[in-house]
């Protein structure tokens, strides 16, 4: 496996690998890995001939200057992990090599970047969407993997390959999971131990809604009343927001759900009484199936 710093070097290695009629897989993520990360790296793998993780925390995307200083770093044990999950290039770029000294060109995707995480944290997937075309340019892969856990983010990328006519398979993997059901993120290890245990309460709303769409409430209020009193209970919990969405358009759900409908999360955690910890912001999602019977049932508004 071999670390390459530049992208003159990488783009150099892209077009050999594809002259000898190989595929590359990217998987671009910003370090810490996690059994989720890996996990990409295992679908990449079924699609392509190499897998490439590129690991650079963008600072373009970041909203406060101490979340990108406090982001983990975790060099030597990523390093370690790709290799032994069979990766065969990690790219790891200095922030020069993807802004250039005067760097003023962006990509930006329109109404899907807006919602959401797009709402609480502005100018964030004009960062994301900036940085990965940089990395689909110097990786020049014929697959990326993704993961499901930033839907939005899964979305807006997808859009802008379309948009722009990368010729690159866009690939979504699914959220892995804690035993406790908490999703894999590299935020959690800025969590402090009691806010971690907290941190149940995303899946916990999740499954709550779940059960109820099961049972056959359709009502989209009532789905995040629900929500909200559960992320309300624990005290370092503060919802940023609790949406129920298109998973297409990412519009905004009818009052009685009448499809599959995106739940999407966002809480804050503050740091524990004692000081442990920092402020952390966990995302998570699910896609929820009404059943059939139950969405042809008038609206109880
Ligand atoms: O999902 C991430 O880790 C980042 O947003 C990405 C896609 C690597 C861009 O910096």
């Amino acid at each position: 496996m071999d670390i390459i710093r530049t992208t003159s070097e990488l783009q150099a290695r892209a077009d050999r690998v594809r002259a000898e009629g190989r595929r590359i897989a990217l998987v671009p993520t910003m370090g810490a890995l996690h059994p989720g990360h890996i996990s990409l790296i295992a679908h990449g793998q079924e699609r392509a001939d190499e897998v490439w993780v590129s690991i650079f925390v963008n600072p373009t995307q970041f909203n406060e200057a101490s979340d990108f200083e406090g982001y983990p770093r975790t060099f030597e044990a990523d390093v370690e992990q790709c290799r032994a999950a069979g990766a065969k290039v990690i790219f790891a770029p200095t922030a020069d090599q993807l802004y250039p000294e005067g760097a003023q060109t962006w990509v930006e995707v329109g109404s899907l970047a807006e919602p959401l995480c797009g709402a609480s944290r502005p100018g964030h997937f004009r960062g994301v969407t900036t940085v990965v075309s940089k990395l689909f340019l110097a990786a020049k892969p014929h697959v990326a993997v993704f993961g499901e856990k930033d839907f939005q983010q899964l979305a807006v990328i997808r859009r802008m390959t379309r948009d722009l006519g990368f010729d690159i398979d866009i690939v979504g993997g699914p959220t892995l999971r804690e035993e406790d059901g908490v999703a894999m993120s590299s935020r959690n290890l800025r969590l402090g131990p009691v806010a971690r245990e907290q941190a149940t309460v995303l899946i916990r709303a999740i499954q709550g809604a779940e059960r109820a769409v099961a049972a056959g409430e359709c009502n989209a209020r009532a789905l995040l009343e629900n929500v909200r009193k559960t992320i309300g209970e624990p005290p370092q919990a503060t919802l940023d927001y609790a949406e129920l969405r298109d998973p297409e358009s990412l519009a905004e759900a009818p009052p009685t759900l009448d499809g599959p409908t995106l739940l999407a999360l966002a809480v804050h955690f503050s740091p524990d009484p004692d000081g442990q910890g920092a402020d952390v912001r966990l995302i998570d999602n699910r896609v929820l199936v009404p059943q059939a019977a139950d969405t042809s049932r008038p609206s109880s508004e």
